[in-house]
């Protein structure tokens, strides 16, 4: 049984049509059903919706066989036994710090809200800059504008967000899609039908399978 942890939300939507490519079908609208793992019509195939920043613990513990996972929770999280095969290029957009539109210098030491510490943690010791961070889990935006912060760290796309909320993009940290990762043990094992979706999912993106992060 080859099992696929998939990131709910819009890395799911744009996951289904690949799967769909590679001959498998889950047997309800994963969309719709408050089901969270899914038969299919492969026998050998069952589908996982997680969040995306459970995904990289199903398969770096070999729950799963696969995981579809946002750029930005691999880099959260660490390559630890990941191994990324391919990037699937859905789901892009950009890690970026932002903040309060003409907003004044800051005096004394920056805080930043993020749920993504560790990359906002790495970054400014690389920019040399000392911040306090404040983890959030969700809606960073909301934080410069109560003053709970004078920076975020978050995913932004359109932008439309952090314009709404007075807020504009300042530094790119780093540029995202979703990754298919598998385990790093499972992969040395030669397994063939989990190699044989690798490679479908492969093709049908016009690239070679990777193996290094
Ligand atoms: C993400 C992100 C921003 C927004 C950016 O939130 O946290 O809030 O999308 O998109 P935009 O630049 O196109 O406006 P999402 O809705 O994915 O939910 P989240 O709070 O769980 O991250």
């Amino acid at each position: 049984m080859l099992t696929i942890a998939l990131t709910k939300g819009r890395i799911l939507d744009e996951t289904l049509p690949l799967l769909e490519g590679a001959g498998i079908r889950p047997e309800e609208d994963m969309r719709t059903s408050r089901r969270l793992v899914f038969a299919t019509n492969r026998d050998n195939v069952r589908l996982v919706v997680l969040r995306g920043s459970d995904v990289p613990t199903y398969v770096k513990r070999g729950v799963a066989d696969f995981g579809v996972v946002g750029k930005d929770m691999l880099l959260e999280v660490g390559p630890d036994d990941l191994y990324e095969l391919l990037d699937l290029g859905i789901a892009k957009c950009r890690l970026m710090t932002a903040g309060p539109v003409d907003a004044d210098p800051v005096v004394g030491k920056k805080r930043v809200a993020t749920k993504f510490t560790e990359v906002a943690r790495r970054f400014y010791a690389e920019q040399r800059e000392q911040v306090e961070i404040v983890k959030l889990y969700g809606a960073m935006e909301v934080a410069p504008l109560l003053g709970l912060a004078d920076e975020i760290v978050d995913i932004v796309d359109t932008g439309n967000t952090l314009k709404a909320n007075g807020l504009e993009p300042r530094q790119w940290i780093a540029d995202i899609s979703s990754r298919l990762v598998v385990n790093r043990a499972a992969f040395k094992t030669e397994n063939q039908p989990l190699m044989q979706l690798a490679q479908s999912f492969a093709e049908q993106l016009g690239q070679n399978l990777g193996g290094e992060n």
